[in-house]
């Protein structure tokens, strides 16, 4: 089932629904304050509210004119605050204009010749009208080489490696234009990271390109220089979630496990074998018959079938500061994360005062709320989220000053929403939420109960259709 929406026009409605609903049911309005903010998570939009510029652009500068066209540098920056593209990395499509051909390329190549029947001599490295190109895999012969090529199609966020973001490949274009009146761009630019998700603009001509030497004591240009834009959708994408949140606290014993079937059905994978019980004598050999290269998971079997599990601690309680131990683990066999990062939204992030074990930025799209942290492991320590097992987790602390609106009540102290590698997570139920001692510890089956579930399996259902 598909319900295609817009942001604009869920905000208003929901929004008026859930502040009514917030006036009677006093009790709710933190856990409706959750829910409302866990259906900004999707749009059919490329528009991500917590990294509203983000964008992979892609520039493209010529270098030389040829005899039959032109040489061309053509770079991929990751501008996306905390989404990386990871193994088995980026492909760039495109169609051309005229009946361009590409001679030759160096730090990338196209993955399928196509028919160069009309060529004598010398060969074209490819002759597709519409070419998809990827990167080079790293340990490439050195002649094959340009700078920031030959990662695997593997890019860094920003936030996290700025270096690392980017990605290059040269390629020499034959029966192109061979001059900046004469050459066309190409159309239809695609960028597969590796699924779908990223829509492109048009390529618009923009400002040379100005490169400086070594030594900043001379400068040249590009001859000509045009940038497309790509932005990310969830909704596009159509993953199934790929984690989910579970949460405790020092004043409960219940621990609030992930949603069951936050990311499939036991019942429905085990049968066609692509869960593994953890204690399984034959692990090993199923995780190694189960192919490398196929980037499907094959996590533990777990009531909630997710890859990563993101879980929440509320450890200790000062007068003037609390703590929080944050895990995440890997039910992944067939995964190690490298460069994992997380995202995590909770208004007391305005005073982090220590944070253990990871680094931490604070993500602030609209310079005024700062309630958002990215957070990512130090290098060589836990920057690699290691496979399932006995090392498949990273964990850190953090100790929040208290601001003037801290309490445990209702929730206050849990995340808002939580993000594994630019993928939302799924959040438990509201009214699963441990609750204070003093509480009320009965639960009433009431009216309101049923129409919470039934709005809570609605967002669910739009956030993830
Ligand atoms: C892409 O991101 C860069 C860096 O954040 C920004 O300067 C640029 O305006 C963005 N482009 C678009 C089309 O949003
Ligand atoms: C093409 O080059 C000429 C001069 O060489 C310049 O005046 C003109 O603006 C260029 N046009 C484009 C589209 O870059
Ligand atoms: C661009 O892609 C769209 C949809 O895939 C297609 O309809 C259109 O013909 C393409 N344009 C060119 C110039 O290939
Ligand atoms: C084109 O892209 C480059 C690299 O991302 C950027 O520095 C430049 O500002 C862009 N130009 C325009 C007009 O967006
Ligand atoms: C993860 O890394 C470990 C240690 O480097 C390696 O033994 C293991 O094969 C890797 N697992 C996968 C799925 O790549
Ligand atoms: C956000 O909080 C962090 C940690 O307390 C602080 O270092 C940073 O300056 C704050 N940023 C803003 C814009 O308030
Ligand atoms: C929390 O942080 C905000 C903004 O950084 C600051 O104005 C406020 O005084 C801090 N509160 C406490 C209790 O430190």
């Amino acid at each position: 089932m598909f319900i295609e929406r817009r942001e604009e026009n869920l905000h208003p409605e929901s929004g008026l629904l859930l502040l009514t609903m917030m006036g009677i049911f006093s009790k709710f309005t933190i856990l409706l304050l959750i829910l409302l903010s866990c259906t900004s998570f999707t749009s059919t939009e490329a528009y991500d509210p917590l990294d509203p510029n983000g964008n992979i652009t892609i520039k493209w500068d010529i270098m030389s004119w040829t005899p039959d066209g032109y040489v061309a540098v053509v770079k991929i920056y990751n501008f996306q605050q905390y989404r990386h593209i990871q193994t088995p990395g980026w492909s760039l499509g495109w169609t051309w204009a005229k009946k361009e051909i590409i001679w030759d390329m160096v730090g990338g190549q196209a993955t399928e010749q196509g028919d160069c029947s009309r060529f004598k001599g010398t060969i074209p490295h490819c002759c597709k009208k519409s070419p998809t190109i990827v990167d080079l895999l790293p340990g490439a012969p050195y002649n094959m080489q340009i700078a920031n090529c030959c990662k695997g199609g593997v890019l860094s966020s920003w936030t996290q490696d700025p270096a690392n973001a980017v990605g290059s490949f040269q390629l020499s274009v034959g029966a192109a234009g061979t001059s900046n009146k004469t050459v066309r761009m190409p159309k239809n630019f695609t960028l597969k990271a590796p699924g779908p998700g990223y829509t492109c603009g048009v390529a618009k001509v923009v400002k040379p390109s100005k490169f400086f030497t070594a030594d900043k004591r001379r400068v040249t240009q590009a001859l000509m220089t045009w940038n497309v834009s790509c932005t990310y959708s969830q909704f596009l994408a159509q993953k199934t979630p790929t984690c989910c949140v579970s949460l405790s606290s020092f004043y409960s014993d219940t621990i609030v496990p992930c949603q069951t079937c936050s990311c499939g059905c036991q019942s429905n994978m085990a049968q066609s074998g692509s869960c593994v019980e953890a204690n399984s004598p034959n692990l090993a050999s199923v995780v190694s018959g189960s192919g490398k290269n196929n980037s499907t998971p094959l996590v533990q079997c777990t009531s909630h079938m997710c890859p990563i599990r993101f879980h929440w601690h509320i450890k200790l309680n000062y007068k003037e500061y609390w703590r929080v131990k944050l895990t995440v683990t890997n039910f992944n066999y067939k995964m190690n994360y490298s460069d994992w990062n997380l995202v995590v939204q909770h208004p007391n992030f305005n005073n982090l005062t220590q944070i253990f074990s990871f680094y931490y930025k604070s993500l602030n799209p609209y310079g005024r709320i700062n309630d958002t942290a990215m957070l990512w492991g130090l290098k060589f320590y836990n920057d690699l989220l290691m496979q399932a097992g006995p090392l498949g987790n990273v964990q850190s602390e953090l100790l929040f000053q208290k601001d003037a609106t801290f309490t445990f009540e209702k929730g206050w102290a849990f995340p808002r929403r939580v993000y594994f590698n630019g993928d939302s997570c799924v959040m438990p139920l509201p009214d699963a939420y441990p609750r204070l001692p003093n509480a009320g510890s009965r639960r009433r089956i009431s009216s309101l109960t049923l129409i919470m579930t039934f709005l809570s399996a609605f967002m669910f259902m739009l956030a993830y259709s």
